[in-house]
């Protein structure tokens, strides 16, 4: 199925850490035939330094305010597919909202469980804001806050235990599905 028919100029992916969005991200990409960005890595990328290091050297405001600048960038692509930071829809209010046209939003709908697992048992990288006592229950009271916000993307795929590859044509389907972009957006 060839890209070009599909009504939308990028897709947003936007979750929980652990959610899948580089993994589902890439496949996507490729299914399209789109580029794919992952914002965290391109954050590194300009910023010389990791999650972690930007941190523990500048403090959590400076990284929301370099992810975010990013992103805008970013959000300015076409045939695009964007793995957002869990964290980008929250960090100011109206990001959902705000995005450009054309932006197709998913949500990787993810369990705290389910979201620990993967970040311990993937060979995968830190997650400053989890290195806490209780990951778990920092895990379920930040989705409880960004849930709603999260909420808000054009479509809800459950992540489970569901491959990658099936996340992705999955999306692509429903991508192909919907009509005009300029279409309401969202009930409520
Ligand atoms: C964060 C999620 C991380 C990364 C940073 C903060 C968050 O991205 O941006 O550690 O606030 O949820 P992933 O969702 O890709 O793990």
């Amino acid at each position: 199925m060839s890209s070009t028919l599909s009504p939308w100029l990028r897709v947003v992916l936007v979750g929980f850490m652990g959610s899948g969005k580089s993994r589902v991200g890439r496949e996507l990409g490729r299914l399209l035939d789109w580029a794919f960005v992952d914002v965290d890595r391109e954050v590194e990328r300009l910023a010389g330094r990791t999650i972690p290091e930007i941190f523990r050297m500048e403090g959590e405001d400076a990284f929301r305010s370099l992810e975010g600048e990013v992103t805008r960038a970013l959000l300015e692509r076409e045939q695009i597919v964007l793995a957002t930071g869990g964290g980008w829809p929250t960090a100011a209010p109206g990001r959902m909202e705000g995005l450009p046209p054309g932006s197709f939003s998913v949500w990787l709908r993810v369990s705290p469980e389910e979201a620990i697992r993967r970040i311990r048992t993937g060979r995968g990288r830190a997650r400053p804001l989890l290195e806490v006592e209780d990951p778990l229950g920092e895990a379920r009271r930040l989705l409880a806050l960004r849930e709603p916000v999260y909420s808000r993307a054009h479509l809800t795929v459950e992540v489970g235990k569901v491959p990658p590859r099936s996340l992705a044509l999955e999306i692509r389907e429903r991508l192909m599905d919907r009509g005009s972009p300029m279409e309401p957006r969202r009930e409520g």
